[in-house]
């Protein structure tokens, strides 16, 4: 494995030990300060970050590696057109490694068709957050001690949450794992997701984060993300759907795990935080060493392109997801997986012959 654009681009047993090596570098910190001196790794954040990108910059220095990157396209040839293609061209003669978000979905699968560098999925558009889902692998395993049998509730923006999207794909390979998916039906999970990941698992959909409450496990709340809303008014409507409240953990599980990517806005209420249930913020310091663990494993895989990029052309299809990266990036191969963009998995349509 070269490249993380998918969590599925590993294996179970790959997580496995990324959570063993980031278990250890926790506890044993000396032992990796020096393991990456004279490596570069370069962050390209085309969309805002607080903790991916400054975990990401944290876990390399902690291996005594050295960063560079921009935290904005504004600062960046991009604002003169230049393509995602050419910008990782030249960034990676720069670096050892590139650890990119971008708002156009696929950006990260465009990359790894013309890196000599592995390329690292840190978010892109609504589609996947795979280093977010070891994150919370990572997290969950912490504090639960399993990563099967499990009751997983799904909270929130279900419909553009990157990181439920890549959680759900990651979880539904183990065993005994049930998932329940609150939201309101204009957030709900996409078919995609669904047809891709849980077809065959056990699920249930409902708006009712107070009934779903008691047999859950781990309730991951999410936020509803204002910036991927063309409908200004129906954030508004939906921005305060669900509000967890001291309250509202009444019913719960003793050993439940609250968990949230971050940022929050409304959707935990801060009096939840000194809850011993309330895991959000141990998750998130865990993102340093889980990533510096997938640091360490990608520079050991070598150089050279091993793009995920499959699936094929297809004159009788486009896409018609407006956050695709195919309708912006020029000189795109357009693929198709069966009726699928290959780029951001959304249903293509048929062209108008
Ligand atoms: N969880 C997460 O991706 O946070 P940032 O947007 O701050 O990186």
């Amino acid at each position: 494995m070269k490249n993380l654009v998918d969590i599925l681009d590993l294996s179970v047993e790959e997580i496995d030990r990324l959570i063993e090596v980031a278990a250890d570098m926790v506890a044993s910190p000396e032992k990796y300060s020096e393991i990456c001196r004279g490596k570069i790794l370069a962050t390209l954040f085309f969309e805002p970050s607080t903790r991916t990108r400054l975990s990401f910059t944290s876990a390399m220095m902690s291996l005594g590696g050295s960063v560079l990157g921009f935290e904005q396209a504004g600062s960046t040839s991009v604002t003169k057109g230049e393509t995602v293609a050419d910008t990782i061209r030249m960034v990676a003669a720069y670096s050892d490694i590139i650890s990119m978000r971008h708002p156009y979905e696929g950006a990260p699968i465009v990359a790894s068709t013309v890196s000599r560098v592995p390329i690292i999925n840190a978010g892109d558009g609504g589609h996947f957050h795979p280093t977010q889902t070891l994150t919370d692998l990572f997290s969950i395993k912490n504090k639960l001690g399993r990563l099967n049998n499990l009751t997983v509730g799904l909270c929130g923006d279900l419909k553009y949450g990157r990181t439920v999207h890549s959680l759900i794909s990651a979880m539904a390979r183990y065993e005994g794992v049930r998932f329940v998916l609150i939201s309101p039906a204009e957030l709900a999970l996409p078919d995609y997701i669904k047809e891709e990941f849980l077809r065959g698992h056990d699920f249930v959909e409902c708006e009712s984060l107070e009934e779903a409450i008691p047999e859950l496990d781990i309730l991951y709340m999410t936020r509803i993300q204002g910036e991927r809303f063309a409908d200004r008014d129906e954030y508004e409507r939906l921005k305060d759907s669900y509000i967890l409240t001291r309250d509202k953990l009444g019913t719960a599980k003793e050993t439940l795990s609250v968990m949230h990517p971050l940022p929050r806005v409304n959707e935990i209420d801060v009096d939840v935080d000194d809850d011993p249930r309330a895991h959000y913020f141990d998750q998130a310091e865990g993102g340093r060493y889980i990533r510096m663990a997938l640091i360490l494993m990608l520079l050991d895989s070598g150089r050279g392109i091993d793009s995920r990029l499959h699936g094929e052309p297809d004159k009788t299809l486009s896409c018609s997801n407006p956050h695709c990266i195919t309708m912006t990036e020029r000189g795109i191969k357009k693929r198709f997986i069966g009726d699928r963009c290959a780029y951001c998995d959304q249903k293509a349509k048929k062209r108008e012959v």
